[in-house]
């Protein structure tokens, strides 16, 4: 029954690909036609053409899922679950990324773009303004309308898919690293004890809020003070920070603040941005004169997202830095090294405007630097008695081989994470110093505290590497 489903599914699978194919041909060759026969008459043709293949690419995303469910069920319970978790994280992170890397390359290019015009020297009175450029072995010339061309070009090109694919992309991450292993990942019993779909309802639910006010905000007209809006949106960030690390393990709360940007530039782009570009295109194509408000509005989330997007690119690398989600007050320094990040790119943006901006960028790398003191282990750590390893080992063993071991008994752990182990002596001795780090300095280690160490535990490891670095 399975496999007849399964194999069924192929089937369309194979179907729906070739008839992809077909009908992109197709539609190249109604293209063509019109192109040499007159328009008009055929492109209510082209337009259903164009409709049937959408749909078709939905069936082939629906059956691709259905096959990824099957794959999953199949594997259920056997060793193969985590080495599928495991490839479906490599496939959704690495596009993530690639999606990522195109959005905001687009949005710092644009941004680049608008702040470098030349808007003086031989500029047609219906231009904003020109750009030379040379990249990749060729000149580029760039024109800028102040509002739009008297007939808009056949071929346009939008910057959309970028945005909606990083977003669609994230939050299927979120739910492979995040949301399928609520309790290992997200949930830290010690900070605020949740059930599983109360953990994840609250981080979606989140996602929303923060959106409803972002929104309303920027819809009561509060965006137009830009300073009034930085300092209301630095509060708006210190309480969605706050909350996150009030609700979830550190680390988790620093991604899902990075999701919670993230989905507000997504949704900037999906109900702001592009719809205002519709608008202006057809009002271009019927004649009417352009509300200048649409585009200003577009142009103003369209910087907000600027600003995000070093605290998200920040925050997207932050699992890697235990210092930082490790530390007392994780959420007070989220916020200095958003600040610090946001205020460099306020700084890179005022410069490519050619605007003198003394103070900006000495301020942004102070508070980075306050982020850096802030996170700094002790410079003169408390003087310690000689501690061996035999005292040490049985500690290990207790709180740490339930994971760190090359078959580790934990419930969620079937494979030693990060392939770190602590099975020999070795193994121990040369993590020292990440030992030190993830259990004495940022306390991140045993994961969420999950057997029990204890401070005395913790302080007898600081003195056991204390006693070997000297
Ligand atoms: C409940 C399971 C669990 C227990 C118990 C646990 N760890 Fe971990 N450990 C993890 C996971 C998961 C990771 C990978 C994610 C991360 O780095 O936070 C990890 C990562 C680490 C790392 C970082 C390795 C790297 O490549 O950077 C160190 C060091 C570490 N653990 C030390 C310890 C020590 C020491 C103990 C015992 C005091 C311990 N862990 C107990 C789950 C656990």
């Amino acid at each position: 029954m399975f496999v007849a489903f399964f194999c069924l599914l192929l089937a369309a699978f194979t179907l729906l690909t070739r008839m992809t194919y077909s009908m992109a041909l197709a539609i190249r060759r109604e293209q063509a036609r019109i192109e040499e026969e007159g328009e008009e008459a055929n492109l209510y043709r082209l337009a259903k053409m164009e409709e049937s293949q959408q749909w078709t690419y939905v069936g082939l995303v629906t059956v691709i899922v259905a096959l990824l469910l099957c794959g999953y069920m199949a594997v259920l319970g056997t060793p193969w679950e985590r080495h599928l978790m495991e490839w479906l994280n490599i496939v959704v992170r690495v596009m993530h990324m690639t999606f990522g890397i195109a959005w905001i390359g687009a949005s710092f290019y644009f941004v680049f773009l608008e702040n470098a015009l030349n808007r003086t020297k031989d500029v047609r009175e219906e231009l904003a303004g020109n750009l030379w450029a040379i990249h990749g072995g060729g000149f580029y010339y760039l024109e800028k309308y102040k509002i739009a061309p008297a007939k808009i070009p056949k071929d346009l090109h939008w910057f959309k898919y970028e945005a909606y694919f990083t977003w669609v992309s994230g939050m299927s991450l979120l739910f492979v690293v995040y949301y399928f292993n609520a309790s290992a990942f997200l949930i830290d019993k010690q900070v605020c004890d949740l059930t599983v779909g109360q953990a994840i309802g609250t981080g979606i639910g989140s996602f929303v809020a923060a959106w409803i006010l972002y929104d309303t905000a920027c819809k009561k007209g509060l965006a137009r003070n830009g300073l009034l809006f930085s300092i209301l949106g630095l509060g708006l960030s210190a309480a969605f920070a706050y909350g996150y690390t009030h609700v979830f393990s550190a680390r988790a709360a620093y991604i899902h603040f990075g999701a919670m940007l993230g989905s507000i530039m997504a949704a900037n782009v999906f109900f702001n941005i592009i719809p205002a570009q519709k608008a202006m295109v057809q009002a271009a194509k019927e004649g009417r004169p352009l509300d200048p408000m649409l585009g200003k509005n577009a142009a103003l989330r369209s910087l907000h997202n600027n600003y995000f997007t070093l605290p998200v690119l920040f925050v997207m690398v932050s699992n890697h830095f235990p210092g930082t989600f490790g530390h007392e007050y994780p959420w007070l320094v989220l916020l200095l090294i958003s600040a610090g990040v946001a205020g460099v790119k306020h700084y890179l943006n005022l410069r490519e405007k050619g605007q003198l901006s003394v103070w900006v960028l000495p301020i942004s790398v102070l508070i980075l630097l306050c982020a850096a003191y802030v996170t700094a282990p002790p410079l003169h750590p408390e003087a310690c008695g000689k501690v061996s390893f035999a005292q040490i080992q049985p500690i290990i063993a207790k709180r740490c081989t339930s994971c760190h071991s090359a078959k580790p008994s934990d419930d969620t752990w079937t494979a030693p994470p990060n392939g770190v182990v602590y099975d020999t002596p070795d193994d121990v001795v040369k993590m020292k110093d990440k030992i030190m780090e993830r259990v004495v300095l940022t306390q991140t280690m045993p994961q969420n505290n999950k057997t029990g160490m204890t401070p005395e535990e913790r302080e007898l490891i600081r003195c056991w590497v204390a006693g070997l670095s000297q």
